[in-house]
């Protein structure tokens, strides 16, 4: 039963713990390594991966109150967030980057996110970059009559998420030696690194340039756990230059590992992190006998 205003989130029935699936990959196997695949993508159609992991707390705490929250205009977080609105009952409000973008027609993305009744305005660049600043976010929610909103961050990463995420490294105790993950803000991998145990370790393959998520990371541990958690790491190489930047070498890897293993592979995150793990194992970086995750944590449809 759930209170009054709070969200029954068992109606939407989300396929808990996901499934973890072995698959025979002999890049992988002519090391004597196992590669198992955490099927996140199953959780649920409209709240698919690590979205259900972070927002579902996000949707209890709201307690009924509007969800505002933001995104570009190609933002999987944004069209999960409408989708819950959608699912639950709940309006959603949603600051787009760029001005520009609001007397144009609306991309299929954020068409979705209309269609579930999202309230999209749309923030010119610098503002939108000031927006955790608290005087500009007081301004955005005035500007968007939303002054009663929940406000859950871009990338939808605030403390409660990553709190969420440890289920997912809960559930794989004592299945894997390394569990790996493609991060953007880093809050699932910061979730998933304080859920495994001490014998396990959390590799993150970041999908943007920069350098900046270890301190990312550590600071979400801190406001979720009190301090750090668990035993990650991160390998910067396989970021392709840029967010969302591909190259016909990683589309042709995603649809050869599609053909092999019968799985769609979402290109910004997830194709990063396969190609990483096969590199890596090419280098012999995982000890003969280990047993490998990869998180599938979207699907293609999503990109
Ligand atoms: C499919 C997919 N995988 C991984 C991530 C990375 O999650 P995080 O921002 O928690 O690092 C995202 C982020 O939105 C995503 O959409």
């Amino acid at each position: 039963m759930s209170s009054p205003g709070v969200p029954d989130l068992t109606t939407l029935r989300p396929r808990l713990p996901s499934p973890l699936q072995e698959v025979e990959d002999e890049r992988f196997t002519r090391r004597g390594v196992r590669l198992l695949l955490k099927r996140d993508d199953l959780i649920h159609p409209d709240l698919v991966g690590n979205k259900w992991r972070k927002l579902a707390p996000n949707l209890t705490a709201a307690a009924g109150r509007p969800i505002l929250t933001f995104g570009g205009a190609y933002s999987n977080h944004l069209r999960a967030t409408a989708a819950a609105g959608r699912l639950l009952g709940l309006p959603t409000i949603g600051l787009v980057r760029g001005e520009e973008l609001s007397d144009r027609p609306l991309n299929p993305s954020l068409a979705r996110c209309s269609a579930d009744g999202m309230r999209l305005h749309f923030v010119d660049r610098s503002t939108y970059r000031r927006k955790t600043d608290p005087k500009t976010l007081a301004a955005l929610l005035r500007a968007a009559g939303a002054t009663d909103a929940y406000v859950v961050p871009e990338g939808g990463s605030n403390a409660l998420a990553v709190r969420g995420c440890r289920a997912l490294g809960e559930e794989l105790s004592g299945r894997a030696d390394v569990v790996a993950i493609a991060c953007g803000t880093g809050g699932t991998l910061a979730g998933l690194a304080a859920g495994l145990s001490p014998d396990q370790r959390a590799l993150g393959v970041p999908v943007l340039r920069g350098g900046f998520l270890t301190a990312d990371i550590r600071a979400l541990q801190h406001q979720a756990f009190g301090g750090p958690r668990g035993d990650w790491q991160l390998d910067d190489r396989f970021h392709f230059g840029r967010y969302a930047r591909t190259t016909p070498e990683l589309e042709a890897f995603a649809e050869d590992f599609e053909e092999r293993h019968g799985v769609l592979v979402e290109r910004l995150y997830v194709a990063k992190l396969l190609y990483g793990l096969v590199t890596l194992a090419d280098e012999g970086a995982f000890p003969r006998g280990a047993t490998v995750v990869a998180v599938v944590t979207g699907t293609s449809q999503e990109a």
